[in-house]
């Protein structure tokens, strides 16, 4: 057993502001009213990359759509899709689609609550493996996220730049309330949330800090019109270039890069959602 050192009044202090905060600023989200550990996959997997606001609305349609693994599982990669329309980064939605069928298959119908066995499904960095299970497994998993990483930042590295998240996880560790590490990220995350409007620069102090690229024009975006088009019918390499206004080389290429990732296959000369 590794001996864990005493909190310093440092620590305490920090546990203090953070936990006061928590109490009268907290958040009430959807997702943070269960334990159930389908509902925590599928609001973690939404928020590694979309908007509390967009998550929240999209979470409850998405849960009323495929309320658990198995029907996840036995939906059609186009029925997820569709569900899946307005969120973008639609990986994320295949590999929900992926590990609901690894659940039912190969772990008796339960998610593992195990960090190092969540980390090798799809779609499941460590980050996200160990916020669901602190979340729905109550277990104190070490990690950080935008807003955690604001915390600390502002707290333990002030006057420093190019911190390393390497550096953040060891006091992540030691200030992590063990008894109920999920309700203490929550705490971490709402407190970050009111420091962004506090001090907007914080991140930019980090070694991983990355501006967004612009949305507008880019692949991403029109990879995800290819996709909305094809989910309401099958089309044409020339249709889609014609009805996206794109050349036809960037459908294509676009199109060849889309079925090599799984999400659509070609019959005869029209593309389909794969099955
Ligand atoms: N509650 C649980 N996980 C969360 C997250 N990633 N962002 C915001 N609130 C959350």
């Amino acid at each position: 057993m590794k001996q864990k050192s005493p909190a310093t009044p440092a620590i305490k202090k920090f546990r203090t502001i953070v936990s006061r905060s928590y109490k009268k600023h907290g958040r009430d989200l959807p997702w943070r009213r269960t334990k159930n550990p389908y509902h925590i996959l599928v609001s973690e997997v939404m928020l590694q990359q979309t908007q509390v606001e967009r998550v929240t609305t999209k979470y409850a349609e998405f849960i009323a759509a495929f309320p658990d693994f198995r029907s996840l599982a036995n939906a059609s990669l186009q029925e997820v899709l569709r569900v899946w329309q307005g969120m973008g980064y639609n990986r994320r939605a295949v590999a929900l689609k992926e590990i609901a069928v690894r659940v039912i298959r190969d772990f008796n119908g339960m998610l593992p609550d195990s960090v190092d066995v969540l980390a090798t499904l799809p779609g499941i960095g460590r980050a996200t493996a160990s916020s669901i299970s602190a979340f729905a497994f109550n277990l104190p998993a070490v990690f950080i996220e935008t807003n955690i990483r604001r915390v600390f930042i502002h707290f333990f590295f002030q006057g420093k730049q190019n911190i390393k998240d390497q550096d953040i996880l060891l006091l992540v560790e030691k200030t992590l309330n063990r008894r109920n590490p999920g309700e203490w990220y929550h705490a971490l995350m709402d407190y970050g949330v009111l420091l962004k409007r506090q001090f907007p620069g914080l991140n930019k102090k980090s070694a991983h800090y990355q501006k967004q690229s612009p949305f507008q024009g880019s692949n991403r975006q029109m990879r995800g019109r290819i996709l909305k088009t094809l989910i309401e019918r099958p089309a044409t390499a020339s249709a889609i270039a014609r009805m996206l206004m794109i050349d036809a080389g960037q459908a294509g290429k676009l199109l060849l890069q889309l079925g090599k990732e799984g999400f659509i296959i070609k019959k005869g000369p029209r593309y389909f959602i794969a099955a």
